[in-house]
C-alpha cells in the first residue's frame, strides 16, 4: 500500500440538539467570535436564534456578519476580515450552507495571513494558522464543515476561485439534523445529489483510499436509502438524520481523495450560467457515472451492495451497470429538471464547458480520462 494521509477536523459533535452545544464549543477556542451567515435563511429557520442563545448561555462576546450571499466573494470576505480585527474577534463560528462556510473559511485564513484571497487560490500553502473555526451547517450536501476547500468569486476576473489548504479544515463541525428541516424538497434533492456525487467520485477516483472508501461507502449507504424521503417528507427526522451524518461522510471522503470528472464538469455549468451546484451534479451524474463504467466496473461493483441491490448471481458488469441504473432511478424520482436544456443553457455554450472542464484539475482523478474536448462535449449532450 502507498503512503496515504487522513484529515478530519479534531473534533465533531453529532446530533439532534446539539446545536446546544455550540456556546461551550466556542468558547473552548476563544473569547469573541465572529459568526458568519446568510442574510435571511438561519434567520428565518431559526437557527441564528439558537446558536445566540448557547452563546449567550456561556457569556461569550461575538458579533455577527450576516452580509454572506450564494457564491460569496473577494469582496466579502474582506469585509468580513475587517470586522473580525476590528472587533478583534479570536474564533470564527460558519452558520448556513455552502457560501456560508466558504466565507468564513476564508475570512478566518485571511485575518492571520498578508495579502488579499485572490493570492490563495489553488493550493496555495498559507503562512499562519487561521483563526480556530466552527462550523455549523444548515443543509446536507456540500460537507464543507468537514473539507479544507472554499470556493470564492472573483468578480474581477469573473471566475470561481478554488482554495485548498489544509489550514482551512474547521477546527470543531456541530451536526444538528434538526436545522436541516426548513430546506425545501428542491433543495434537499440537490444537495442531497452533491453529497452522493461526493461520495460516489471520491469512491472511483484515482486518489481513492482505504480510509476513504470506507467514508464513501457509508455515505451512499445512508444516503441512497433516504433522499426521496428526505426530499418528499421534510420532517422526516430518520431520513435527515441519515443524509446529514451521510454528506459529512462524503464530505471527509472528497476532502481526503477529491472529486472527478461530474465535478469537473459542473464548475462551468455554475461559473457560465449560475445552475446551482447540486442541481448541475445531479443531472451529470448518471451519464458521467455510464461512461465510467467500463474503467472501473470492479470498483462500482462494490458499491452495489451500499446501494440496496441484490447481487447475488450478477457478473461484475451487471453489478457495475446496476449501479449506473440505481443512480438514475434515485434522479428520475426526485423533483429535479431533467436536461441541461430545461434549465436554459443554451446549445453553442456546450464547447466552451467542454473546454474548462476538460482542462479542469478534478478530470485527472477520474478513471476514465477523457480524450479530447470533443468527448466531453458528446457527454454534455447525452443530458441536453
Ligand atoms: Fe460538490
Amino acid at each position: 500500500m502507498s503512503i496515504m494521509t487522513f484529515q478530519i477536523p479534531e473534533k465533531i459533535v453529532f446530533g439532534t440538539g446539539s446545536i446546544q452545544t455550540a456556546g461551550a464549543e466556542i468558547s473552548k477556542l476563544g473569547e469573541k467570535a465572529l459568526v458568519v451567515t446568510g442574510r435571511n435563511s438561519t434567520r428565518k429557520s431559526g437557527a441564528l436564534r439558537l446558536l445566540e442563545e448557547s452563546l449567550r448561555n456561556v457569556s461569550i462576546g461575538y458579533c455577527i456578519f450576516d452580509d454572506v450571499n450564494p457564491d460569496p466573494d473577494v469582496g466579502t470576505v474582506e469585509r468580513g476580515g475587517e470586522i473580525a480585527l476590528k472587533e478583534k474577534c479570536d474564533v470564527v463560528v460558519a452558520l448556513g450552507g455552502g457560501s456560508a462556510m466558504d466565507a468564513a473559511k476564508a475570512i478566518a485564513m485571511l485575518v492571520t495571513n498578508a495579502g488579499s484571497i485572490a493570492d490563495y487560490e489553488g493550493a496555495v500553502p498559507q503562512k499562519n494558522s487561521s483563526l480556530p473555526l466552527v462550523a455549523i451547517p444548515t443543509t446536507a450536501g456540500t460537507g464543507s464543515e468537514v473539507t479544507r476547500y472554499s470556493v470564492i468569486t472573483d468578480t474581477e476576473r469573473n471566475i470561481k476561485m478554488l482554495l485548498a489548504s489544509p489550514g482551512m479544515l474547521p477546527t470543531v463541525a456541530i451536526l444538528d439534523p434538526e436545522l436541516t428541516i426548513t430546506m425545501p424538497s428542491h433543495i434537499t434533492a440537490a444537495t442531497g445529489f452533491d453529497a452522493l456525487t461526493h461520495a460516489v467520485e471520491a469512491y472511483i477516483s484515482k486518489k481513492a483510499t482505504p480510509m476513504s472508501q470506507m467514508y464513501s461507502i457509508e455515505a451512499i449507504r445512508r444516503i441512497c436509502r433516504s433522499i426521496t424521503e428526505a426530499t418528499y417528507a421534510a420532517h422526516n427526522m430518520k431520513a435527515r438524520e441519515d443524509m446529514l451524518f451521510g454528506q459529512m461522510c462524503a464530505g471527509i471522503a472528497n476532502n481526503n481523495s477529491s472529486v472527478a470528472l461530474v465535478h469537473a464538469m459542473s464548475r462551468p455549468m455554475g461559473a457560465h450560467y449560475s445552475i446551482p451546484h447540486g442541481l448541475a451534479n445531479a443531472i451529470l451524474l448518471p451519464a458521467v457515472m455510464k461512461y465510467n463504467a467500463p474503467s472501473c466496473s470492479h470498483r462500482l461493483a462494490e458499491i452495489a451492495e451500499a446501494m440496496g441491490i441484490r447481487t447475488a448471481g450478477l457478473s461484475i458488469r451487471d453489478r457495475a451497470y446496476s449501479v449506473v441504473d440505481a443512480i438514475e432511478t434515485l434522479y428520475n424520482d426526485s423533483p429535479l429538471e431533467k436536461s441541461l436544456r430545461e434549465i436554459n443553457i443554451p446549445e453553442k455554450g456546450l464547447a466552451v464547458m467542454a473546454h474548462d472542464a476538460f482542462v479542469n484539475g478534478s478530470t485527472l482523478n477520474n478513471p476514465r480520462m477523457p480524450e479530447s474536448e470533443e468527448e466531453v462535449r458528446e457527454l454534455y449532450k447525452s443530458v441536453y
